[in-house]
């Protein structure tokens, strides 16, 4: 299937070229006259597994041809010749952001990482290896037997790379920080086709610059990350009814406002939907495999549950449970915004005016799109708090630039529908009603312009909320190890340093 509509889409380029290019044949014909059989045209069935290889069917786009290398060194040959050819390529880790064109592109090269699949542990089991080939739930059942895991995914089938490469918030952000912030290592190949090692001693500048700053400066062929002992974790997904959605709420302000455990993650929800009562449900994680109800969730768990699946499992088993919940084969969208805050009342007054002006602009969405073609709505926070970010300051801090002297609750809208007769309305609609939070709780005082780029839309803009310092210290790291701008014009997919 192929989707032509044209979307507003501002800080990140829209990719709906009216034509072939004579250098997209070119790049193609002769990526494939050196490395054939990497190479793979419409008719392939390669072609027609990969191209379609995307979590959101607004993603699916029509390349001219797959580019999917053996080996890195295929990889940074490709890079090589696609920068000579002066020919647009996309590329595309696990697929899982939901932007048209920030992983595909119509007529031009679709780079796909499927074989670039290191999987290996160190010796003294204190490093992982990760290629950008795998989904979390790979890895993290690789891990189970050695009773270890690492800072990925929450959701099973998400993608290891542009997780990594956007931040990634994860169930062991209160110990360890951002996904980000465990590697220790970055195999990069760079817009000259070199293949060079990243970390604290080598390219120090890269390596800050990759945790945040996604994909301007490289193409990364491994992650080495640090692992984390965790054999069990007490975890689950929490339900209440919709008379509880306002003692709910309250109990994300009181856990925002004092992340006290470093053990624990939440995610709370609330989920509507246009027939039916109102959800809300929090997942609740802590890593322990022997406290179960810990304190610090008692707000939530103090409030009848309508259902629970709070139990001991193992990481795998639990982001096997939690990716159940994606769809295959469908649309989505993803919207982000950040409140901040100190103290309860601040939080709670961002949660409710995040919560009170979504729930007011949901009519508006049910009156267009019919009930039976949404498939999921969710409107939920993320809290991050002085542990967190003392975690990521202790490991040598990153591209982000949040302020330990504040809490953040990034909140995120998704929307799932089914038939892509809908896609501009409902973009239209998660536009209108993200400015419309941003204007009130602007208003306020409690408005950030952070936007974690894991869950933000494509018309939103990513670096001016890292501050302007850090976002010309990207543009400079950018402009260092890729002079030409390789990746901000011949890859025009992404969020953009520049
Ligand atoms: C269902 C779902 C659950 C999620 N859960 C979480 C979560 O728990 N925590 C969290 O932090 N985020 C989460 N996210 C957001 C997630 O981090 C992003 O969607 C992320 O982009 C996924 O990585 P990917 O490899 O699948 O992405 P892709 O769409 O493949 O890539 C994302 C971007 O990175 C670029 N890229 C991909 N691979 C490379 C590479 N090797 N080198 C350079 N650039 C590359 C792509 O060109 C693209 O611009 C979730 C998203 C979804 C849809
Ligand atoms: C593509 O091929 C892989 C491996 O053979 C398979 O697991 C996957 O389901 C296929 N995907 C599609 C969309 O056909
Ligand atoms: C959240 O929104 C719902 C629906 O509009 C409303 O009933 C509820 O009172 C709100 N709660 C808070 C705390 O804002
Ligand atoms: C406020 O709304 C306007 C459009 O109505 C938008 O352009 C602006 O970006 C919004 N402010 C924020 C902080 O999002």
């Amino acid at each position: 299937m192929r989707l032509t509509s044209a979307l507003p889409l501002a800080g990140i380029v829209s990719l709906v070229a009216p034509s072939f290019a004579a250098s997209e044949f070119l790049g193609c014909n002769t990526l494939n006259s050196k490395l054939s059989g990497s190479v793979f045209f419409p008719d392939a069935s390669v072609y027609k597994n990969e191209s379609v290889n995307f979590w959101s069917n607004t993603e699916i786009l029509s390349p001219a041809c797959v580019f999917r290398p053996a080996s890195v060194a295929q990889l940074a040959e490709g890079v090589a010749l696609l920068k000579k050819e002066n020919a647009r390529f996309a590329v595309r880790g696990g697929g899982h952001m939901g932007i048209k064109g920030s992983n595909n592109i119509d007529d031009g090269v679709l780079i796909v990482m499927s074989n670039l699949d290191t999987l290996k542990l160190s010796e003294d089991q204190s490093i992982l290896s990760v290629g950008p080939a795998y989904r979390w739930l790979d890895v993290y059942q690789y891990l189970e037997p050695y009773g270890l895991a690492v800072a990925g995914g929450r959701l099973g089938p998400v993608g290891v790379p542009g997780l990594l490469l956007a931040g990634g918030i994860n169930f062991y952000g209160n110990q360890v920080g951002f996904g980000c912030d465990t590697v220790v290592n970055y195999e990069v190949v760079l817009a000259d086709g070199s293949v060079v090692q990243v970390n604290k001693d080598s390219y120090p500048d890269l390596f800050w610059a990759l945790k945040g700053g996604s994909s301007n400066f490289g193409l990364v062929t491994r992650f080495d990350l640090q692992t984390i002992r965790s054999a069990k974790v007490w975890a689950g997904s929490y339900t209440v009814a919709e008379e509880y959605v306002d003692q709910f709420l309250k109990a994300i302000a009181t856990y925002a406002a004092d992340i006290s455990d470093s053990k624990t993650h939440i995610v709370p929800a609330l989920v509507p939907a246009p027939e039916t009562a109102t959800l809300a449900s929090a997942i609740l994680f802590y890593d322990s495999d022997e406290t179960e109800f810990p304190e610090i969730f008692k707000p939530f768990t103090d409030i009848p549950s309508v259902s629970s699946t709070l139990a001991f499992k193992t990481l795998t088993e639990f982001a096997s449970e939690l990716g159940e919940m994606v769809v295959d084969g469908i649309n989505d969208v993803f919207v982000t915004g950040t409140v901040t805050g100190t103290t309860f009342d601040d939080l709670h007054r961002g949660i409710s005016i995040i919560n009170s002006t979504f729930f007011e602009r949901l009519p508006q969405l049910y009156a267009q799109v019919p009930a039976n073609n949404i498939a999921i709505i969710q409107l939920d926070w993320q809290p991050i708090g002085k542990l967190w970010m003392d975690a990521s300051a202790k490991a040598g801090g990153n591209a982000l630039g949040l302020d330990s002297s504040k809490v953040y609750l990034a909140y995120a809208e998704v929307v799932e529908w089914t038939d892509s007769q809908y896609d501009d309305t409902v973009m239209q609609w998660v536009e209108e009603t993200t400015y419309a939070i941003n204007n009130a709780t602007q208003n306020a005082g409690l408005y950030d312009p952070f936007n974690y780029i894991g869950d933000s839309a494509g018309f939103q803009s990513i670096f001016p909320g890292y501050g302007a310092e850090n976002h010309q210290r990207l543009m400079e790291v950018a402009q260092k190890y890729d002079p030409h701008a390789t990746f901000q014009t011949l890859m025009p997919g992404g969020f953009k340093v520049c």
